[in-house]
């Protein structure tokens, strides 16, 4: 059975100051990471600031093309110069207000590898695709974008978090039950063409885990962590969170 490590990070979104930068710092800081990853991926402007604070801090995209004349972008190798390791990719965020296809996102977790970026690969369905019963279907064809452009081998430096839309920012948090089956199936499409892979690969779960919910979630056995969005701005809901992994 692959030993997995738990990996709990916080999206701020465009949310966050240098003032939550220190609280968030003085809190996470004295957990114990030999058993969890712990990142945070604040706004750009915060990223250095919250590095410097002794965080794990990301970028929350980054763009797909290199250093050019591509005005308001984010340098994929600047965010590795600044000394950050991660980045998200494909948040529904990012695919719904502006557009990023299957296709786009593909190339933003190309270029976010090509400059030593671990990328997390956002997927998710929509509460229609879900009533639809098309979630399997809506969440492969995201993960198989990345397959179709880089081959299922690429995924062994990556996190995938399932995020379904439906529970994000909206309190209606998937179940424990709802949450592994995605899971589940995520992993077994893996297997099918690298069990290797897919036996070690981190799967979080993201949308409305708070600090009442995550110990549950995080207990199924394909759920290794969580991305979390509004609880992740609370120092002590987050640290909460991160020792529940
Ligand atoms: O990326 C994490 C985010 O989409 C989840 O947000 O506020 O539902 O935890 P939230």
């Amino acid at each position: 059975m692959a030993q997995r490590k738990p990996m709990v990070a916080g999206n701020w979104k465009m949310n966050g100051s240098l003032e939550l930068v220190s609280e968030l710092a003085e809190v996470i800081t004295k957990i114990d990471t030999s058993d969890v990853d712990i990142l945070v991926f604040p706004p750009f402007p915060l990223v250095k600031s919250a590095l410097d604070a002794g965080l794990k801090a990301g970028a929350q995209t980054v763009s797909e093309n290199n250093a050019g004349a591509f005005t308001g972008e984010v340098d994929a190798q600047l965010i590795h110069a600044l000394g950050a390791n991660y980045t998200l990719v494909g948040h529904s965020e990012r695919r719904a207000i502006y557009g990023e296809s299957n296709e786009t996102v593909a190339a933003k977790f190309a270029k976010a590898q090509e400059n030593n970026l671990t990328p997390i690969l956002c997927v998710g369905e929509s509460e229609q695709e879900r009533e639809q019963e098309l979630t399997e279907q809506v969440v492969w064809q995201q993960i198989d974008a990345i397959i179709s452009k880089l081959g299922v081998d690429a995924l062994a430096n990556s996190v995938i978090a399932y995020e379904p839309v439906w529970a994000i920012g909206t309190g209606k948090t998937a179940s424990p039950e709802q949450a592994q089956a995605v899971h589940k199936f995520i992993r077994s499409k893996l297997a099918e063409l690298n069990s290797e892979l897919a036996a070690k690969i981190q799967l979080l779960y993201g949308g409305s885990v708070n600090e009442n919910n995550s110990e549950q979630l995080f207990a199924q056995p394909d759920i290794d962590g969580g991305l979390i969005g509004g609880a992740s701005l609370k120092a002590n809901s987050f640290a909460t969170i991160c020792n529940s992994a």
